[in-house]
């Protein structure tokens, strides 16, 4: 279970990673790439496609379905757009909890039109039943129907408009691989680095209309996570706080006071991610703790930690994971302050 489908968040997680507000979600569109040209970083993945869109224009056929894989704000809903606008076709967007019945895929799927876009989200929460009728779909452009049960059972081939299927996941790993076999492009997309995220902070100031200087770009793209939707929201608070307390503009300290006062530090981590550190050191010993105990202890779902919080968490080495569990690393020791007994690593040494 996950925060979405339950409505449910937790406390415990820092605004930016909650639940988007309308006209949160407006603003975000707005500021998210419509085009190909337009979009920064994951350069390998932006050239795969416009190689594979551009041959299959020429070829006049629908793109083959694309499968995009990783943490949540990374861009995989905005690609898929992408994607639909470049090839010149609709998006028909729904996710893998939503459709419940077969009857549900089968009323999309039957008002598609050539070369539309049908865009699934968290394809691995797809229900088993409605994931078997995706298979003809996707590979025949045709859909079975069943009359009758049992002996009487009669199946009735519909013919389907070839379309790109685009699934997004957080876990490539929970799809089942006949399902994964039958996407032609299945691409990782990874954190972004500080260089592209200071071009997103000042692409979406423009749109925004605020003047962001250099190192004011720089010091929220390096507390967002990697990940331009953390970007564009400590963007935005930073911003009003620039525009409430600062004359308008976002320079380096405005960027610096207003992060500070969102409990962001200059890691980027918010409240949860320091809890869970905390968590791992000062109740479990430092580790090694499984993800299941550091979860009931802070009263979150698991797959709200294992999707939203720690990828970033392991990414930046703050948590170390092992056969045996998460480990807190000596940089969590050293960011939190706290003594790292134990092995004598390099904290230990610079604290003697
Ligand atoms: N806004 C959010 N993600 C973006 C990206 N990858 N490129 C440009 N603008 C963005």
């Amino acid at each position: 279970m996950i925060y979405e489908e339950e409505n449910k968040i937790p406390d415990i997680l820092p605004d930016i990673l909650k639940e988007k507000s309308p006209l949160d979600e407006e603003n975000n569109l707005n500021l998210r790439p419509k085009r190909l040209s337009e979009y920064i970083g994951q350069e390998k993945i932006v050239e795969t496609l416009k190689i594979a869109i551009e041959a299959a224009l020429q070829r006049k056929e629908p793109l083959d379905h694309v499968l995009f894989n990783g943490p949540p704000g990374l861009g995989k809903t905005t690609l898929a757009h992408i994607i639909a606008s470049e090839m010149g076709t609709k998006i028909i967007t729904s996710s893998g909890p939503a459709l419940e019945k077969g009857g549900d895929l089968m009323g999309i799927l039957t008002h598609m039109e050539k070369g539309d876009v049908f865009f699934i989200d968290e394809i691995h929460r797809i229900p088993k039943v409605v994931e078997e009728f995706l298979y003809p779909a996707m590979e025949d452009f045709a859909v079975d129907f069943i009359f009758d049960k049992g002996v009487h059972a009669r199946t009735h081939r519909y013919r389907l408009e070839p379309f790109t299927l685009i699934g997004a996941t957080t876990r490539a790993g929970l799809l089942s691989s006949p399902l994964r076999e039958r996407f032609g492009i299945t691409r990782d997309l990874d954190f972004y680095n500080e260089k592209d995220l200071v071009r997103i902070v000042k692409r979406s100031s423009a749109i925004l209309e605020v003047t962001t200087e250099e190192e004011g770009a720089y010091e929220i793209a390096r507390r967002a996570r990697g990940t331009p939707r953390v970007a564009n929201r400590l963007l935005k608070r930073v911003r009003d706080y620039a525009q409430v307390r600062a004359e308008g503009k976002i320079t380096k300290e405005v960027a610096m006071e207003a992060l500070a006062l969102e409990g962001i530090d200059e890691h980027g981590l918010g409240e949860t991610d320091r809890k869970l550190l905390k968590t791992i050191i000062l109740n479990y010993k430092g580790g090694p703790v499984g993800l299941e105990a550091i979860a009931s202890t802070l009263q979150v779902e698991s797959d709200v930690l294992l999707d939203v919080v720690e990828p970033y968490l392991l990414k930046s080495g703050f948590v170390i994971r092992t056969s045996q569990g998460r480990k807190a690393s000596e940089k969590a020791y050293a960011h939190l302050n706290i003594p790292h007994k134990g092995e004598p690593g390099l904290f230990d040494k610079r604290r003697l």
